[in-house]
């Protein structure tokens, strides 16, 4: 049956059955809604976190849990509920939408409340919003293979990108402006002229004397969930790892290089047009990827059918 008319402009495909959680209830995704003067739609008052979904079971479930935590207390917004019946909400929602392969989006906003600056006291009720979505599982293992390229944009973002906020819209213009350009992702480059991470991805590369290389935390960058998982599983396995900021020439003259995000460990072949390494995925890459994926295997929390 199609879904109803929807007067809110989604203009996304939404297959018919597909289930979205709003503020307590599972609703058809098409009527999925939250209020016009909700904060996160006013301000981008809100926070959110993007886990995937494997074989069914949430990728790393808690250290994502553990960072949307994070991140609410930066702001000062209450997590919406207990964090082991969120678990279930987030668990429901894959098993009720049957998704394989795919992301679990999840979003929490300061509520709805007047338009007026200065944060709400007492404090509104947060809102909270679930989705999840298909993958398409041939196209993901494509790139994955093959590998992407990435240009080079100047950084606009604000000074607490470690705060995974839904205010994106520096992102979101680098990224159409590599789409334009033909890349799949720009790295972002900071006023010292150094990488912070890709638009909605960590950078890396594999350098010269062949460590693994990522930018150090701090304010600047997200601490991405997939980039630790990869640092633990390089320390695990005695990969050379340096966690320090690298250069657009630096990254031209490496070996390797790759992006990673919950959706994965994807190599990069070429930088603004010029080619890394022999411009095909390496053997770094290559071990990082499996590295991952096996991690991955035995993390995903099974989603009961
Ligand atoms: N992006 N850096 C930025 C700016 C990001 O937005 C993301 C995630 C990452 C990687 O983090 P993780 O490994 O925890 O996914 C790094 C998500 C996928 C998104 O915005 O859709």
């Amino acid at each position: 049956m199609p879904e109803p008319s929807v007067s809110h402009g989604w203009n996304g495909r939404a297959p018919a059955g597909r289930v979205a959680y709003v503020d307590g209830r599972y609703i058809p995704h098409g009527r999925a809604a939250v209020h016009i003067e909700d904060r996160g739609l006013q301000f981008g008052d809100a926070i959110y976190e993007v886990c995937g979904i494997v074989a069914g079971g949430l990728r790393d479930e808690d250290e994502h849990l553990d960072r949307l935590a994070r991140s609410l207390g930066e702001i000062g917004i209450a997590m919406p509920m207990p964090r082991n019946v969120l678990r279930l909400v987030m668990r429901e929602l894959v098993r009720r939408n049957r998704i394989r392969t795919g992301l679990l989006y999840l979003q929490v906003t300061r509520g709805a409340a007047r338009r007026d600056h200065p944060i709400p006291n007492p404090a509104s009720r947060p809102t909270l919003i679930l989705t999840v979505r298909e993958m398409d599982a041939a196209a993901l293992e494509r790139r994955r293979d093959e590998g992407i390229a990435v240009v080079t944009r100047p950084d606009e973002r604000w000074a607490r990108c470690d705060i995974k906020t839904t205010q994106l819209l520096p992102n979101l213009l680098a990224k159409t402006s590599a789409r334009k350009a033909g890349a799949y992702e720009a790295w972002l480059v900071d006023e010292d002229g150094f990488v912070t991470e890709g638009t909605s991805t960590n950078a890396w590369i594999v350098d010269t004397a062949g460590r693994l290389t990522t930018r150090n935390l701090s304010h600047e960058i997200l601490p991405g969930v997939t980039r630790r998982v990869i640092l633990e599983a390089a320390a695990e396995a005695q990969l050379p790892v340096s966690e320090h900021r690298f250069t657009p020439s630096d990254a031209l003259a490496a070996r390797e290089a790759f992006i990673s995000s919950a959706t994965g460990v994807v190599p990069v072949t070429s930088i603004d047009g010029k080619t890394i390494g022999e411009g095909r995925p390496g053997p770094v890459t290559r071990r990082v990827q499996e590295l991952y994926a096996h991690r991955s295997a035995s993390s995903a929390s099974e989603v009961s059918r």
